[in-house]
Formats: C-alpha cells, structure tokens, sequence
C-alpha cells in the first residue's frame, strides 16, 4: 500500500528534528550500523541495515507511524530507535531471512514475531515486548488472566498507530470488545455506566495487565473498586444493609443493565430474592391484595422501597429498617 509522498516523509521530518546533525536516513543508517552489528555477533539472521532495509518495502503509514510515538524515538537511548538498538527487529525479531528474496513459487519468510507466518507462541510475543517493560508491566503480567489465556500484548496494542487506541478513555472499548462480547452487548442496554458513551474506560475499574484480585479489578475487591468513585456508599454507616457491604454486584451489573440504576433486577422481586415472600410478620398490615385483586400494598409502586428508601444503609437513629 503506497501512499502520498507526505505520508512518507512525516517520520523522515520527525527524525530529522531529532537528528538536526544528519538525515533521516543516514541517522537510522548509523544506528543500524551499531545495532545490528552488535547483533551480529549472536547470529546472521538480523537485517544487515536495520529499519532502512524494512522502510525500503513498509513504507505506508501504518507502519511509519511508529515514529511519531514513544517508541520511534531516536533521542530515547531505551526506545528500539535509540542508539544500539535493533530498531523494527527489536519487536519483530530477526529479519535476515524475510528482507531475502524469495525462491520463485515460494512464500517470502515470515518475520519471527507479528509476521504473516509467526510460529512463536503468545508468551514467545509478549517477551519481545517484555524485554524492555518487565519491571513495570512484567510483574503483573506474569500468571495474569490474559497471559495464562494466551493474549499477547500485540492484541491489545497497535504500537504503529499515531495514538495507539487501547490508551484512549473513548477508543479503548473497541479494543477490548473484539474479545468481550457479553460486555458489548451489555452496553446497549438502557443503564449503563458512561463506558457506552465513551467517557469512561474499562480500565476505571479493570487492570488489563493483571491485578491481586478476582476479575482483574483495580482494588481488591468489588466493593473497594466501586467506592473509588462512590464514596457515599462506604460508610461506616450507623445501620448497614448486610449485602451492601458485602458486594455491590449482588443487586448491580457494573457493564449495563435493562433495570434502573444498573440493577439485576427490579424490587419486589430483587428484594425478594433474599427476603421472605412471607412479609412483615411484626407489622399489622395484612399479606393479602388490595380491593378489584391488586396485589399487596408492599408490591406496589416502587414497592419495598417506598417504605426502605435507604436500602444502602442509614444513618438516622431510628434507620434500623432502613426506612429513614
Ligand atoms: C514496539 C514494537 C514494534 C516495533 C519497534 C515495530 N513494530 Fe511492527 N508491529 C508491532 C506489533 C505489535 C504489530 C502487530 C500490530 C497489530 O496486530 O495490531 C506490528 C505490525 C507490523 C506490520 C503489519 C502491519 C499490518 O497490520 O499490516 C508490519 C508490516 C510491521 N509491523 C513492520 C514494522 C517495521 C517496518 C518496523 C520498523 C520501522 C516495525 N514494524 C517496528 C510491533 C512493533
Ligand atoms: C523486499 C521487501 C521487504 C523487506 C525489505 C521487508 N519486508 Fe516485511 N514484508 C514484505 C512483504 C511483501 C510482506 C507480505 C508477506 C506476505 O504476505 O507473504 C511483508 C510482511 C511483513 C510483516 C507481516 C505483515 C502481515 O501483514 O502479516 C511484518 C511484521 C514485516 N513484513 C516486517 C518487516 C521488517 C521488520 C522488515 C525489516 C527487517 C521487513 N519487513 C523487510 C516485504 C518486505
Ligand atoms: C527496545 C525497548 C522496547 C521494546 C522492545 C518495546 N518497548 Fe514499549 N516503550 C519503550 C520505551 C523506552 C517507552 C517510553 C517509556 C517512557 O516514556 O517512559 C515505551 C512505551 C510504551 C508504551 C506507552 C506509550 C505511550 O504513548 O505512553 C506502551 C503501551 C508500550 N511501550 C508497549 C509496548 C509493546 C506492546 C511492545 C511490544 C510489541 C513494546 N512496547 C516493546 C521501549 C520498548
Ligand atoms: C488486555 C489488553 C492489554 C494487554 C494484553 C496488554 N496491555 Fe498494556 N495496556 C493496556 C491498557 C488498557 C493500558 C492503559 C492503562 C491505563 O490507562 O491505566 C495499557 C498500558 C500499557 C503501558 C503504558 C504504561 C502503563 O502501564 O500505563 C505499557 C508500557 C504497556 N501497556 C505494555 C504492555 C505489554 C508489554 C504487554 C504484554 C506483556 C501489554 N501491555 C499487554 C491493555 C493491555
Ligand atoms: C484478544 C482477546 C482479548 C482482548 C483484546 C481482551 N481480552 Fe480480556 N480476556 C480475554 C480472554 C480469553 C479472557 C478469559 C476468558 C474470559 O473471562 O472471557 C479474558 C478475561 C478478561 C477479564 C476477566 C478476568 C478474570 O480473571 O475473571 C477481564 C476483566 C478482561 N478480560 C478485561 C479486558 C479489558 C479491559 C480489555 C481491553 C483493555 C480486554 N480484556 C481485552 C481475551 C481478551
Ligand atoms: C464500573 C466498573 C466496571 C467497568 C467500567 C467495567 N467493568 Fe468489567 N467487571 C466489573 C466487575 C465489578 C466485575 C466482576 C464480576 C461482575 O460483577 O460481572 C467485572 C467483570 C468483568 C469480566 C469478567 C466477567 C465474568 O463473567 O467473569 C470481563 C470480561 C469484564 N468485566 C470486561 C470489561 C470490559 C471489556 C469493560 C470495558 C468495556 C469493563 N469490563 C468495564 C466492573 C467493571
Ligand atoms: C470511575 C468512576 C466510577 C466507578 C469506579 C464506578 N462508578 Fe458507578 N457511576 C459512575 C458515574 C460517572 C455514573 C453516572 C452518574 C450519572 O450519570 O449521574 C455512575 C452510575 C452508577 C449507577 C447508576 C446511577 C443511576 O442513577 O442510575 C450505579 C448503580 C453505579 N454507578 C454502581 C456502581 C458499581 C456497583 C460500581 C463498582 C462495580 C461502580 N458504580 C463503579 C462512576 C463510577
Ligand atoms: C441490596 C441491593 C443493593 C446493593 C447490595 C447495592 N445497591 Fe445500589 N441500589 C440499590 C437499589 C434498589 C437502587 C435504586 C434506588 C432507588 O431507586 O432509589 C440502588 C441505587 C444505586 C445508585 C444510584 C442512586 C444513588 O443512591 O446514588 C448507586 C450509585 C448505587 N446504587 C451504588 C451502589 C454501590 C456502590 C454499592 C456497593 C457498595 C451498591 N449500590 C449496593 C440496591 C442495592
Ligand atoms: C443479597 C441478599 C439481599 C438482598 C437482595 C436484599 N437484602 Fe435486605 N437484608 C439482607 C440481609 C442478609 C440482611 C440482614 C438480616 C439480619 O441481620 O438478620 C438484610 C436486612 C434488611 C432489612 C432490615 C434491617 C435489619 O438489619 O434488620 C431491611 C429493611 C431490608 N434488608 C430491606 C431490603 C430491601 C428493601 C431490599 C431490596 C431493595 C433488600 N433488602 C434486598 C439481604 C438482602
Ligand atoms: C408500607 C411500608 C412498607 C413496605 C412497602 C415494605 N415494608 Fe418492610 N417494613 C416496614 C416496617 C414499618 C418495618 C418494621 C417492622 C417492625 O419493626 O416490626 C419493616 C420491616 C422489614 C424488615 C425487617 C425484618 C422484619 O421482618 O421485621 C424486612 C427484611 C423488610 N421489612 C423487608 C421488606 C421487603 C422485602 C419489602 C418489599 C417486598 C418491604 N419490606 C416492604 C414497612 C414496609
């Protein structure tokens, strides 16, 4: 895919900043140089001239975009484009045998990571990458949902894009639901949390590297995470309600819901699952309907909650049934 002659010349622009000195080309020429020679002493597979090789063929801005983000920083001794390092090799591998021409009828070699044909394993990708983020990264990687379940951190990451799109509040969804789609569908639900709108992320409650607790929440448990926001609902309140302290996912679905306030489901029926259908034994109103075959005065309207308005707890002296 050729593209305008602009296109192309951006990272030539953006090295050259970097570069004021040397050209664009004679700049990653000379990293190359240090780089894969130093490589060389391994083994012949890599490029002989690094990244100048690859852009002579990937030239499109899909791919040259990487210059206009961190890692394509020549200035940055840590980034795969600074000094004595391997450039496009650095996350691809060694390139020697895919930069050769291929033998007539036979398929070009496949760079070893993230290429047409790569044969290594999830874990063997992630390493490329882990080789520079261990410290940070690496430590909640290892034995992560994601890593056990063979994500590797290309499926989330484009490092090619100008902005890669999993560390944006308002792209970051797309990303995830290419694999989530329960939580997709979860979206287009009436309630629902402002992820469907893009204002919030998966990541104001999920740590996608892997985290202590279940689910991959960024606090340890249900509750911890949702108070990061709602703090009203911490307390210490002077009457709890047993299961809000307990987990609020036991009446909301954090991803979307077709009940008001995200619930699993609507009171009576929510309150009930727990509570006796048998009512208020100690309370003098009767268990039976109305007049015309209504059903009973607790069920109606907003039903339980008429009377138990703070069904998260109260702080009234007299909030025992969580009615004040
Ligand atoms: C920081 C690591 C990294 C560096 C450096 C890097 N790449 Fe990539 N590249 C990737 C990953 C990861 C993918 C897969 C992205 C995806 O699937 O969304 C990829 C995909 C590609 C693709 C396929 C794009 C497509 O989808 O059509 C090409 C071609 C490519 N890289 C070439 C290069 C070249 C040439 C360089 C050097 C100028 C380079 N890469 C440097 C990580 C890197
Ligand atoms: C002589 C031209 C040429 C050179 C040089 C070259 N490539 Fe390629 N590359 C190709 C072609 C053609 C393909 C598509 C291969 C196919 O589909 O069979 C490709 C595919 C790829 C892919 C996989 C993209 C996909 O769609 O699956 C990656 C990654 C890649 N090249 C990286 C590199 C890197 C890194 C270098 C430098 C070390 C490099 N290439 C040098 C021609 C080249
Ligand atoms: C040669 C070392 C090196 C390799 C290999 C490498 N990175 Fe990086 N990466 C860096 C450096 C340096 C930064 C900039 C860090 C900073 O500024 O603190 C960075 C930054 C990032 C960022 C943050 C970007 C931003 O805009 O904030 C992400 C995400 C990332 N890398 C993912 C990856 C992935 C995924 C791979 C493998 C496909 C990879 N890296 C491979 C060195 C590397
Ligand atoms: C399931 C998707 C997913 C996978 C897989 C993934 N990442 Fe990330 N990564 C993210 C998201 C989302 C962020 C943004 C985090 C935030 O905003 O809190 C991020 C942020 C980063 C950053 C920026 C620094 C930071 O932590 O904020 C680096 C570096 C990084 N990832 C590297 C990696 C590496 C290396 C791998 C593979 C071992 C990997 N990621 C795998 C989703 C993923
Ligand atoms: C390439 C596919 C893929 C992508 C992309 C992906 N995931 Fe996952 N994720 C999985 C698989 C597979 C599992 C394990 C099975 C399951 O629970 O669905 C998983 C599990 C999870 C879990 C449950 C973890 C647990 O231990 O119960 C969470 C939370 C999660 N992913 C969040 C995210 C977020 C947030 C993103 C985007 C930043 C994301 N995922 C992107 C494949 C993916
Ligand atoms: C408001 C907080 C919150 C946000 C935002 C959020 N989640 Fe979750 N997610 C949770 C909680 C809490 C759980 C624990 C189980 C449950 O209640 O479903 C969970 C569970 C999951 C699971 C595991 C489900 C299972 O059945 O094991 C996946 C996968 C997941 N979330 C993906 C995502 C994705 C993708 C996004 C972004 C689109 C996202 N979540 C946004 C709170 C959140
Ligand atoms: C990153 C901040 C954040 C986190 C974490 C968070 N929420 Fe929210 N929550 C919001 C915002 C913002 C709204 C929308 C408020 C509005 O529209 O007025 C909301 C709305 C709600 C609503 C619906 C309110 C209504 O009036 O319909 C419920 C219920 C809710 N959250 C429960 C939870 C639960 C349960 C958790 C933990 C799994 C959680 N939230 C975690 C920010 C957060
Ligand atoms: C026993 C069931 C139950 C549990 C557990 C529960 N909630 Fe609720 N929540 C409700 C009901 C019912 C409503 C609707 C109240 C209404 O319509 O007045 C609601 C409404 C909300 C609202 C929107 C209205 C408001 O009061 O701000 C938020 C936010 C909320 N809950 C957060 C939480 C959080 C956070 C937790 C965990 C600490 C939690 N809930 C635990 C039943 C519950
Ligand atoms: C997940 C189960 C569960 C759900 C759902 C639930 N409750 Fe409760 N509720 C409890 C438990 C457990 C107690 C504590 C009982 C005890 O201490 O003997 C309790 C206590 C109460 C009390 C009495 C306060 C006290 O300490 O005696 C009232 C009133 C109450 N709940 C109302 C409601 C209403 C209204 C709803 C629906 C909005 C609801 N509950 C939903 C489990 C639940
Ligand atoms: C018309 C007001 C009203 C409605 C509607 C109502 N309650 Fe009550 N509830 C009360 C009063 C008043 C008490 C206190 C009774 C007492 O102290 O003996 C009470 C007490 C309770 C208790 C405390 C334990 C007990 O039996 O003493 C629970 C649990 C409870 N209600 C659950 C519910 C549920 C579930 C619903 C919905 C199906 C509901 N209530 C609807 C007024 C109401």
């Amino acid at each position: 895919m050729r593209t305008s002659l602009w296109a192309a010349l951006i990272p030539v622009i953006f090295a050259a900043l970097a570069f004021s000195t040397a050209t664009a080309e004679e700049t990653a020429a000379g990293q190359s140089d240090t780089g894969a020679e130093a490589a060389a002493h391994e083994g012949p597979a890599y490029s002989r001239r690094g990244a100048d090789t690859c852009l002579g063929c990937h030239d499109d801005v899909a791919v040259t975009n990487i210059f206009m983000t961190a890692h394509g920083q020549p200035s940055d001794s840590r980034s795969p484009f600074g000094a004595g390092q391997l450039q496009c090799e650095a996350c691809h591998g060694p390139g020697g045998a895919h930069v050769k021409l291929p033998k007539r009828g036979e398929r070009r070699a496949s760079m070893p990571y993230w290429g047409h044909e790569s044969t290594a394993s999830d874990a063997e990708h992630s390493q490329m990458c882990l080789t520079c983020h261990d410290k940070h990264v690496g430590l909640q990687w290892a034995g992560s949902t994601h890593d056990v379940e063979d994500v590797n951190c290309g499926e989330c990451h484009n490092p090619h894009a100008a902005t890669d799109p999993v560390l944006k509040t308002n792209l970051q969804a797309m990303v995830c639901y290419e694999c989530h789609i329960e939580q997709k569908a979860d979206e287009n639900k009436p309630y629902v949390h402002p992820i469907a709108d893009r204002r919030m992320a998966c990541t104001a409650c999920h740590a996608p590297h892997g985290s202590a607790a279940d689910h991959l929440l960024v606090r340890n448990t249900t509750n911890e995470t949702c108070y990061t926001c709602h703090q009203d609902k911490r307390g210490p309140l002077l009457w709890e309600h047993a299961p809000v302290t307990e987990d609020c996912g036991y009446c909301h679905r954090p991803h979307g819901s077709v009940h008001p306030a995200l619930l699993t489901q609507r009171p009576p029926l929510l309150c009930q699952s727990c509570h006796s259908q048998a009512g208020h034994p100690s309370v003098a109103y009767g268990p039976g309907g109305l007049a015309d075959g209504n059903p009973s005065s607790y069920l109606l309207g907003g039903s339980c909650l008429n009377c138990h308005s703070q069904v998260h707890g109260s702080n009234h002296p007299s909030g025992v049934n969580l009615s004040r």
